[in-house]
């Protein structure tokens, strides 16, 4: 089998690769009719993530499909509050349902006591896609694992599921913040290992995905997103000083630059709302970025579709870039309004 070299390891690593880097946020999920027969006999998503076997088909169902030049671990952020005791569902159609927990005598309940056992099927599904991908010759695409940040886990964990604007959790944090920081610390502990052990696995390279941080203010931003971010990227560095190490503080607008220049991350992933021009001024110079792409834009597909691609592409490819969407695709997306993205994508040539 021939060496090949993985482009989007190249680009994370600051090198200039002759085609775009892909991958696509959600790339697994409903808006594959395989994966929706997958779910079909399963039941339930968590009984499918849970499951090494089926977490890996359905990491390779998009790969196998479109080629991705990397492949996300199916799994999901709430595995860690899962993983430390707190009760976790998936409602079809309402998203995550957990026992909310509202105060310091609530995050006492959390512990580690079914922590590895809860979380070592997540291991031996990315061992299984690893060998999957060197099996089905996909030997550029490589494998992410990942997690939320602790920010953005709290949310969930305090509201008990999703909530319009995390009203309970930025209460918290602002009326106690030495009990809300002790929930923090106990995320930031956990996550490090989960990443740490991901990698043991066969994980290449990190995400962290902080959906919320845009709702924070510069103030709390730094020490509800940088600060932890941070402690978990020195903690992950101290056993794989050399993993790169993906950020995603989503809708963090100008909060962005601190973020890039404080956590130390290896790369930025950005989303929709941030200009491109901006990006590529403020924050190209300091680390390749990944993005843009509107996930509605892709659903909507067409002209739309194209011009936006134009416009990311000529806006970040002076820089290291790797093509992404700003969210995670809709589960409404038409498979050939992907299929037109990827013929785009790779239509680009640095030579
Ligand atoms: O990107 C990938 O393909 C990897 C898998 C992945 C999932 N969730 C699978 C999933 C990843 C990286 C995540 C991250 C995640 N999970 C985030 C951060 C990124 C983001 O979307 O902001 C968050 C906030 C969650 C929490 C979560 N999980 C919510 C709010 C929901 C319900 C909303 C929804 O889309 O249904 C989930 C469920 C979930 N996680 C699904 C998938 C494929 C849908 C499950 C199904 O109904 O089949």
């Amino acid at each position: 089998m021939a060496y090949q070299k993985k482009k989007f390891i190249e680009v994370l690593n600051k090198h200039k690769p002759d085609h775009i880097p892909f991958w696509f946020m959600r790339q697994a999920g409903r808006y594959l009719p395989e994966y929706m027969a997958l779910r079909k006999e399963a039941g339930g998503f968590l009984d499918m993530a849970y499951n090494p076997g089926m977490a890996c088909e359905i990491t390779m169902q998009p790969i196998r499909r479109f080629g991705m030049d990397a492949a996300i671990i199916f799994s999901d952020i709430l595995v860690i509050p899962h993983a430390l005791g707190q009760s976790l569902e998936f409602v079809q159609g309402e998203g995550p349902k957990l026992d909310p927990l509202r105060s310091s005598a609530d995050f006492s309940k959390l512990n580690f006591n079914s922590f590895e056992k809860t979380l070592t099927p997540v291991y031996e599904a990315l061992s299984k896609v690893k060998t999957s991908l060197q099996q089905e010759n996909h030997n550029g695409t490589a494998l992410i694992g990942f997690c939320g940040a602790p920010w953005t886990v709290a949310c969930y964990m305090v509201e008990g599921g999703g909530s319009k604007d995390f009203f309970n959790v930025r209460k918290l944090a602002y009326q106690d913040p030495q009990g809300f920081a002790g929930l923090m610390d106990l995320l930031v502990e956990s996550t490090a290992q989960y990443l740490i052990n991901q990698v043991n696995a066969g994980a290449e390279v990190l995400q962290i995905f902080d959906s919320w941080a845009g709702a924070l203010d510069s103030q709390s931003f730094r020490r509800w997103v940088i600060q932890p971010t941070k402690q978990i990227i020195d903690l992950v560095r101290d056993t794989h000083p050399n993993v790169p190490i993906i950020g995603f503080p989503r809708c963090a607008g100008q909060n962005y630059l601190s973020y890039v220049q404080d956590t130390g991350v290896t790369a930025v992933s950005i989303d929709q709302a941030l200009d491109t021009k901006w990006a590529a001024r403020s924050l190209q110079p300091l680390v390749p970025v990944q993005g843009n792409l509107d996930p509605i834009c892709l659903l909507a597909g067409g002209d739309a579709l194209k011009l936006a691609v134009e416009k990311i592409i000529g806006d970040l490819t002076d820089g290291d870039f790797i093509f992404n969407l700003g969210h995670g695709i809709h589960k409404d997306t038409p498979i050939e309004h992907v299929e037109d993205l990827v013929r785009y994508i790779r239509e680009f040539s640095y030579e």
